[in-house]
This record gives structure tokens, C-alpha cells and sequence, in this order.
């Protein structure tokens, strides 16, 4: 188990991170933000072999969660950040490194004194925005209406995305291959629908 920590989880990472140094190969680069207990990075990166994947996540708690369901064999090319991800990203990936970006669930700060907390703010728009090939998708999904709607005004508002769904919010997974995360199944068993949103990077 020791030796899986250190083969997936980055720690501490300062200064940029180099996917073809991490991987040994050249693959097209996906992240996850917020990858909680890892129903998505697990699965979605083993019918994806030919795409390299890391996926951010905050809480080590987390962490632990989704290196129960990785494998040295099966998951070579899946690697986990444990870091607070904001405006930060910039300092960690290289322009225009990234070919896609899932963001599934990030946590709503409902109260309106937290919502400086929220994770899509201009800054951290502009960090992705760095980050991302031209063309490439942002795949993000909320249950809270009132979260959902404040990512699509974030996201309109910043000059260098623009929404790819004629309704920028839609009840159908905006990937083909949708594969349901852990919170996810969780509200859908109480009948809370999801908001599946699609931006790209201008
Ligand atoms: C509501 S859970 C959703 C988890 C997962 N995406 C899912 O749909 O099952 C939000 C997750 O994002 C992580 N998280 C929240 N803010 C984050 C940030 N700024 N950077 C990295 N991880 C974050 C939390 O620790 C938590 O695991």
C-alpha cells in the first residue's frame, strides 16, 4: 500500500508539474478536480489507456478513498494531487497542457458569506483558462441549482470560455461515456437531479 502512495499521490507539489517526466509518455493530459472517493478517475481512466489522468483532490481522507480502487497495473497512467486547488493551478501545469477538465460536484457554499469560497471564480477561470489547449471541453456537473446557474455567469463572464450546449445547463450528462461519481448516486437515490454544464476554452 506504501509503495501505491508513492507511485499516484503527488505531495507538496511545488513549482510545475511535468506529465511526460510522471508518465514516461506523450498521452493527451485530462484532470479531475475534487476527485472524492475516485467512482470517476478509476474507471473512466481504465476505458481510456491511451489518455494520461490527474486528478486533484484536497483531503487526504479522499485520497486514501481512491487508492483503494487503483492498481499499479491497471492505473499507470492515473496520478492524484493532494492539494487545494485555486488560482494555484497555473504554478503547477504548463500553458496549454491540459486537453480536457471534469469538475463534478464541487462543493456548493450555499450561504452567501461562503461564497468567496467557491471553487469557479474569475481567478481561478483564468488559471484554467492558461492551462487548456485551445478547443479544449470543461465537463462540469452540480446538484444546487443556485451553484449552477453562479458557474454558467462565471463562466460567460470570463473572455475565454464560451459554453458548448445551445442550453447551458442540460439534464443529460454532456459525455457520451458518463460514468456516475459517488456523490452523484448518492443525491440521485434521494431524487435530486444533476446539472450537467459543457464550456470550452475559446
Ligand atoms: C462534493 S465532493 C464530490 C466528489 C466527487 N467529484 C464526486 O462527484 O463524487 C467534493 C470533493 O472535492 C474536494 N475538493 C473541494 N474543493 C477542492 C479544491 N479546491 N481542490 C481540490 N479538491 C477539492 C473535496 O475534498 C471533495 O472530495
Amino acid at each position: 500500500m506504501i509503495e501505491d502512495r508513492d507511485f499516484f499521490v503527488l505531495d507538496n507539489v511545488q513549482g510545475i508539474i511535468d506529465p511526460h517526466l510522471l508518465f514516461g509518455n506523450d498521452k493527451q493530459l485530462y484532470i479531475e478536480i475534487g476527485s472524492g472517493k475516485g467512482e470517476f478517475i478509476s474507471q473512466y481512466a481504465l476505458m481510456h489507456p491511451e489518455i494520461n489522468f490527474l486528478g486533484f483532490e484536497a483531503r487526504e481522507k479522499r485520497i486514501r478513498n481512491i487508492l483503494k480502487k487503483l492498481s499499479t497495473s491497471t492505473h499507470p497512467n492515473v496520478r492524484l494531487v493532494h492539494i487545494l486547488v485555486n488560482s494555484n493551478l497555473a504554478s503547477i501545469l504548463s500553458p496549454e497542457s491540459v486537453q480536457r477538465v471534469f469538475i463534478q460536484y464541487p462543493d456548493p457554499w450555499p450561504k452567501k458569506r461562503h461564497h468567496k469560497r467557491r471553487l469557479i471564480q474569475q481567478d481561478f477561470l483564468n488559471a484554467l483558462a492558461t492551462i487548456m489547449v485551445p478547443g479544449a471541453e470543461v465537463h462540469i456537473s452540480t446538484d444546487d441549482q443556485d451553484y449552477a446557474n453562479w458557474i454558467v455567469e462565471e463562466f460567460l463572464k470570463n473572455p475565454y470560455f464560451t459554453s458548448a450546449q445551445d442550453e447551458f445547463i442540460q439534464k443529460i450528462p454532456s459525455l457520451e461515456d458518463h460514468i456516475p461519481s459517488w456523490y452523484e448516486k448518492k443525491q440521485s437515490h434521494k431524487g435530486i437531479t444533476p446539472n450537467y454544464m459543457l464550456f470550452k476554452r475559446i
